[in-house]
């Protein structure tokens, strides 16, 4: 039995970002085959495609064809133990998508050669940039046609703002693919050969044997821009990866395994183990005995008939262990964390044990919010509360029985509370709108109060909006008006909701007095 401090320092704990189709359930499948957490190439895509969903978790989620299990994927390898967060995208991007990334120690980055930076990629990036935890970027389907690598490379710093540093280097691509140039473990590896897949590279960075890639035109294209990287590009600096500011840059083709182990083997080289975090009683030591964590998403469970729900807990320190008496910090109500702990990496039904770094799911049945902390300390100390998501889009929200109001309020605000989705309150009418970064979050709370509060509700979209709250608690409510609607937040902060980015220029233009904030700007 290793030591904690052993466990603690074997953790590697990511989530992928990427927008749809750049290649992520194929990179986390190849993933998975290294560590032999699976055995056959397919099973993480049939899951994503419904074919062998296992859990009756979530009809919603069943019928898009993720299951819980897969929300967090476990494998050892080389003496790592790695945890990859699922971050649902696309029809399934919600708050609770972002929420992930408060979870991790660190966050891969698929970037699809041919089509680049997109929007997806953007919005969770800047998740990232804002916590400061270092990214690893993957650029994917090198064996098709893409971007010419050094436009990758400078979309990275134009469009992300993050300076970048290739750790390999491509020769050709698409049909022309040759193989990788190893800056890093000073080598080529080759695409197509079963043989001689590793070329070593002398001192001077050519070729340490004879080999027919020397006449190579597109091997002396490759020589050139390395030459040019080294003399014009970043230089490579742990520390800068560390924090966030460098990202180290890998080629590959996830779809033919090809680059995957050489960026594994150097993402647990320069990935953080888990770090000390911030609490109101200063920063919690992943080592510490005294077991503690944060509650980072809620899955509520869609069938009727099981009205439980699965919290999802980032262990930040000590050893969790089943049956063992914990306190939640909000409220300090003891829990006893027993047999009704799940653990979801792979299909393990049950965990015995875990440390900082790995991710279990408890049971709730209406104990936790989002962002609680539950710990074994005296000291009831809490996290550092999760930060504001700035919806983008909204509904405007009323019971469809005007007799049905007790349950309709009671409802949206328990929902609001747990975390679901965001409440505002126009200031005229005092109408409720709500506020989702993402559709299915619409989706899930209207099944929700059909079925957890017995209301039906009336949703009238009001589309994609531009929220920004106000610095000041004055604001003059006149300057609402149906391109800058006023409204308060649950904690009665004023913010507008700009119809578009020119609605939100023009009210800055006349009114530069009202100072305007996005929360996800800030850090
Ligand atoms: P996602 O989870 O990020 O949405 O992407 P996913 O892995 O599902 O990949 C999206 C598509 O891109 C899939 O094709 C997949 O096979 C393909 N792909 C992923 N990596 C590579 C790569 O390195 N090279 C090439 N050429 N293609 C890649 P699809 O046609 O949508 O699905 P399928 O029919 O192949 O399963």
């Amino acid at each position: 039995m290793k030591s904690i401090q052993n466990e603690v320092q074997s953790r590697r704990t990511f989530a992928i970002i990427s927008h749809p189709d750049a290649g992520k359930t194929t990179l986390t499948e190849k993933l998975l085959l290294f560590g032999g957490a699976i055995r056959d190439a397919g099973t993480v895509k049939a899951r994503k495609t419904g074919k062998y969903a296992t859990s009756d978790w979530m009809e919603i989620e069943k019928q898009r064809g993720i299951s819980v299990t897969s929300s967090v994927m476990q494998f050892d390898y080389d003496g790592f133990r790695v945890n990859i967060l699922d971050t649902p995208g696309h029809q399934d991007f919600s708050e609770d998508t972002y929420r992930t990334l408060m979870a991790v120690d660190s966050a891969v980055m698929i970037v699809d050669s041919a089509k680049g930076i997109e929007d997806q990629t953007i919005k969770l990036f800047k998740v990232c940039k804002m916590r400061g935890i270092p990214i690893f970027t993957f650029i994917n389907k090198m064996d098709r046609q893409g971007k010419a690598p050094l436009e990758l490379l400078a979309e990275l710093e134009e469009v992300l703002g993050i300076e970048s540093y290739p750790m390999n280097w491509p020769i050709g691509m698409g049909k022309d693919f040759v193989g990788i140039y190893d800056r890093f473990n000073n080598r080529i590896e080759q695409f197509k050969t079963e043989d001689d897949r590793f070329l070593p590279l002398n001192e001077e960075g050519g070729l340490a044997i004879d080999h027919e890639l020397n006449t190579s035109p597109l091997y002396e294209q490759t020589l050139e821009e390395i030459m040019l990287l080294s003399e014009a590009g970043n230089e490579f600096s742990k520390e800068r990866i560390a924090a966030g500011q460098l990202t180290p840059v890998f080629f590959g083709s996830a779809l033919t395994a090809f680059g995957v182990q050489t960026f594994l083997d150097a993402y647990l080289k320069f990935a953080p183990q888990p770090q000390p975090r911030k609490s109101t009683e200063g920063e919690i030591d992943p080592f510490s005995n005294d077991f503690s964590g944060f509650i980072f998403k809620i899955q509520a469970n869609m069938n009727p008939k099981h009205r439980d729900r699965i919290a999802f807990l980032r262990i930040c320190s000590g050893k969790f262990e089943r049956g063992m008496n914990v306190n939640l910090s909000r409220t300090g109500k003891p829990i006893n964390l027993s047999s009704s702990t799940q653990f979801l990496a792979d299909d393990r039904a049950t965990v015995n044990e875990a440390v900082s770094g790995d991710i279990i799911g408890l049971y709730d049945t209406g104990n936790y919010q989002i962002g609680d902390t539950i710990t074994t300390s005296k000291d009831l100390f809490q996290f550092e509360r999760l930060p504001q998501f700035t919806p983008e889009l909204f509904v405007r929200v009323t019971a469809k029985n005007v007799m049905k109001q007790k349950h309709f309020h009671k409802g949206i605000h328990q929902l609001v509370q747990e975390g679901a989705i965001q409440l505002f309150k126009t200031v005229r009418m005092e109408e409720y709108i709500l506020g989702a970064v993402g559709q299915l979050q619409f989706e899930v709370f209207e099944h929700r109060m059909r079925n957890e509060y017995n209301v039906e509700v009336v949703m009238e979209r009001l589309g994609n909006k531009i929220a920004r709250w106000v610095e000041s608690d004055n604001v003059d409510e006149n300057l609402h008006s149906s391109r800058s609607v006023l409204v308060k937040d649950r904690y009665e902060k004023y913010a507008f909701l700009f119809e578009n980015e020119f609605a939100l220029r023009w009210f800055s233009e006349k009114n530069p007095d009202v100072k305007l904030y996005n929360p996800m700007d800030l850090r």
